[in-house]
């Protein structure tokens, strides 16, 4: 099947990419010249595993090719998506003004019958607006269909979680459209829910918000656990065996961050404010998100006493692990607090250094994870990085100017860190 992809970011590359990977023609348009050049020439803007072999492949294999033009994209597509940025405004709401040009510009080359798909994640009820907004720009009244297909792809395995999903979310009340959906997702072998246009778009903010939550709910349990002398880990493992509540998301830390939890729950708030409800239990969820990082410094406070003249090795830049995204990090937050109060932080992170230099240039960047305990006053592990808890440990703590060690992130084991003469603090195990 022939697609196009409008925007050529995070979700679109990506998705485009799987789409071509199955063996579907895919056009991906971006209004960046520049990247389109970039894309082009067999180079891409993102840390993605696996991601660059599989643009080389399509590319080479003629099903996967990059445009500036919306109109070549669309003329060579029965089926195009949106997938343009969705930033978030100063009141939580979501800023859709992408999504509203790039459905004009939609209408305005429409010549045949299309199905337009939402995978931005969008309040509920944008595409009841996408299609009002084609409907009055397409001068012809050529036929097209609006559909919303969210996309739950994690970064870092954004592949697998499209090749493999654990289902496709399809809203249309349109049965032609739905038919469409289910013969492009067919490959995947993934099971299509159908649903209407408002429930699908409602499904992307209530999964997402409910992973926050979970996430949330360990968090505060980690602050029992401490005041109580149990261990959340263990509580984790107890809790997510039953097959009712699952393991996964329940890992306790710093908090979340990334481009898309903090926003989304943000939006969702807003959006369930805009329909008449008072989401409280939403808000929650980010205060005590918000608490977990407060927490964390002030743990390392109290034992630092001072941060002015103190040396910080930083073990992780990035969001999470496996990926080199550090917006809305956690990691980067806990780097600003020191910095703020006269710490020299030399950080590591094995894909986020030079994103984070661009935004915060007071950063010192170690050339590896070893190098940022040479003198430290303390080390910090704020990312959840496989290779971290991989390192030589002894070596670490023969480099360290005092022993402490706060692990934001669980990674470590706490018996065998102290052992080695670290004071180890940890979350939620006392
Ligand atoms: C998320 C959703 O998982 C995905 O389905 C959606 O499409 C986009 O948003 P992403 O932001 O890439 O994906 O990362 P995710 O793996 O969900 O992690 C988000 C944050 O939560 C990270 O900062 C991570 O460190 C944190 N996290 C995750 C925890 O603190 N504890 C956990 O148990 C899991």
């Amino acid at each position: 099947m022939k697609l196009a992809i409008i925007g050529s970011g995070y979700v679109g590359l990506t998705t485009g990419t799987c789409f071509a990977e199955v063996g579907h023609e895919v056009t991906c348009v971006d209004n960046d010249a520049a990247k389109v050049e970039t894309l082009r020439a067999g180079k891409i803007p993102i840390y993605e595993p696996g991601l660059e072999e599989l643009i080389k492949k399509n590319v080479a294999a003629g099903r996967l090719k990059f445009t500036s033009s919306i109109e070549e994209g669309v003329s060579n597509a029965l089926v195009v998506f949106i997938a343009v940025p969705t930033p978030p405004q100063p009141d939580g709401s979501v800023d859709l003004s992408f999504v509203e040009r790039v459905a004009r510009e939609i209408a305005g080359v429409l010549t045949d019958y299309r199905v337009v798909v939402d995978k931005s994640t969008v309040p509920v009820k944008t595409g009841e607006k996408v299609r009002q907004t084609i409907s009055r720009y397409n001068a012809g009244g050529v036929a097209f269909d609006v559909v919303s297909n969210p996309e739950f792809l994690r970064e870092g395995s954004a592949v697998a979680d499209l090749m493999k999903p654990d289902r496709v979310v399809v809203g249309t009340e349109s049965p032609r459209a739905a038919q469409i959906m289910r013969e492009l997702y067919e490959p995947f072998g993934a099971p299509i829910l159908v649903t209407d246009l408002n429930s699908a778009e409602l499904i992307k903010h209530a999964a997402n918000s409910f992973l926050a939550l979970k996430i949330s709910y360990i968090n505060a349990l980690s602050r029992i656990c401490e005041a109580s002398g149990a261990n959340v880990d263990m509580v984790a493992e107890g809790m997510g065996a039953d097959h009712r509540i699952g393991r996964a998301f329940l890992n306790a830390g710093i908090g979340y961050g990334g481009s898309c939890f903090p926003k989304d729950l943000s939006a969702f708030i807003k959006i369930s404010e805009d329909l008449g409800y008072d989401f409280n239990l939403l808000k929650e969820v980010s205060e005590i998100n918000r608490g977990q990082r407060d927490r964390f410094v002030k743990k390392i406070r109290d034992a630092l006493w001072v941060f002015r003249e103190k040396r910080i090795g930083l073990l992780g830049l990035a969001f999470k692990g496996n990926t080199d995204d550090v917006r809305n990090s956690v990691a980067m937050e806990l780097a600003q607090i020191f910095l703020a109060e006269g710490a020299e932080v030399v950080a590591y992170d094995p894909q986020g250094g030079e994103k984070a230099l661009q935004i915060e240039p007071r950063l010192k960047l170690a050339a590896s994870a070893e190098e940022v305990a040479d003198k430290a006053d303390a080390i910090v592990v704020a990312t959840e990085w496989k290779e971290f808890r991989d390192l030589d440990w002894a070596a670490m703590r023969r480099k360290v100017l005092s022993n402490l060690l706060f692990d934001g992130r669980n990674l470590l084991d706490p018996q065998k860190i102290r052992a080695l003469g670290f004071e180890y603090h940890s979350i939620g195990r006392s």
